[in-house]
């Protein structure tokens, strides 16, 4: 399906969605990131701003620094931001937009004490044991309120090696999606494709290989020179252009997909 309405039928093969790309507002920093990262910042900032508008209650679920909070602001939205992670790297407070509220917990002992009109799973839930831990999402949902979630596809697994390493385990395939969200009171309603064969290959052959080859170089000598510039990547600004080129190339290879970005909302 092409644009996010009405539930997705179980034995459809769900189209690539290319008017994620126009998104008005996006986590710049992800841009250069892998190609997963980069395809879910134009999924997530495109759904969000077809749906939130004004003052909302949002919850990051696993959203680790709250990088989120930046895309929030670039749609214009204000209200309360809620993040939840296993370990947080930001601190409770306020700003001019939102009151900020950090929880440190796993999905599975989360108890939500309000309700939101948006809750978010980036990157985050590759990390479940079961689907059961976050069974909670389901009864925190304002009577509009949505979840998005990105997940990677099961044969995602040689691309991210490093990623399982740390604990890595919940990967799902298209047709794993709504009997997976189903079994927790949620309907999926729009599934997004993420990645085609380019960006796949970029990432197997460029991004994995590459990458490492020349972080290695760079920390053995500039990074020994000036200490203040070893954690910082020379490809950096090259991934950006690469991206978005292999995005481009993608419209002519639409296959292979690296994972999708799925929105659920109550099944009731
Ligand atoms: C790859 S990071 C993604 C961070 C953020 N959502 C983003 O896209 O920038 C995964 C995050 O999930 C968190 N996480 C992993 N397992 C978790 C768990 N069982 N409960 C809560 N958070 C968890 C990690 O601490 C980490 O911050």
């Amino acid at each position: 399906m092409g644009s996010p309405s009405g539930p997705v039928q179980a034995a459809e093969r769900t189209k690539y969605c290319w008017d994620i790309f126009t998104a008005p507002a996006l986590r710049k920093t992800q841009l250069a990131g892998t190609p997963y990262r980069y395809w879910s910042s134009f999924a997530i900032a495109y759904f969000l701003k077809r749906r939130l508008s004004g003052r909302i209650d949002f919850l990051d679920a696993g959203g680790r620094d709250g990088g989120t909070l930046s895309l929030l602001k670039g749609l214009s939205l204000e209200g309360g931001y809620t993040l939840m992670d296993l370990e947080p790297k930001m601190a409770s407070g306020h700003d001019s937009n939102f009151e900020i509220e950090v929880i440190r917990s796993s999905f599975h002992d989360f108890k939500p004490q309000r309700q939101y009109d948006a809750i978010l799973f980036q990157s985050c839930l590759e990390y479940v044991e079961s689907y059961s831990d976050i069974a909670w999402a389901r009864d925190c949902l304002k009577p509009r309120g949505f979840i998005l979630a990105t997940v990677t596809c099961k044969n995602t697994r040689p691309l991210y090696t490093g990623v399982w390493a740390q604990g890595g385990r919940h990967l799902l395939d298209e047709r794993d999606l709504a009997p997976t969200f189903a079994e927790i009171g949620l309907r999926v309603v729009w599934v997004c494709p993420l990645g085609g064969a380019v960006s796949r290959a970029y990432q197997t052959w460029i991004y994995n290989w590459l990458n490492y080859v020349v972080l290695a170089i760079h920390q053995r000598t500039i990074g020994k020179l000036f200490p203040k510039l070893k954690n910082r990547n020379p490809m950096s600004p090259c991934y950006r252009l690469v991206n978005a080129t292999a995005a481009l190339l993608d419209r002519i290879l639409p296959f292979w997909r690296i994972g999708h970005c799925i929105v659920a909302e109550r099944a009731d």
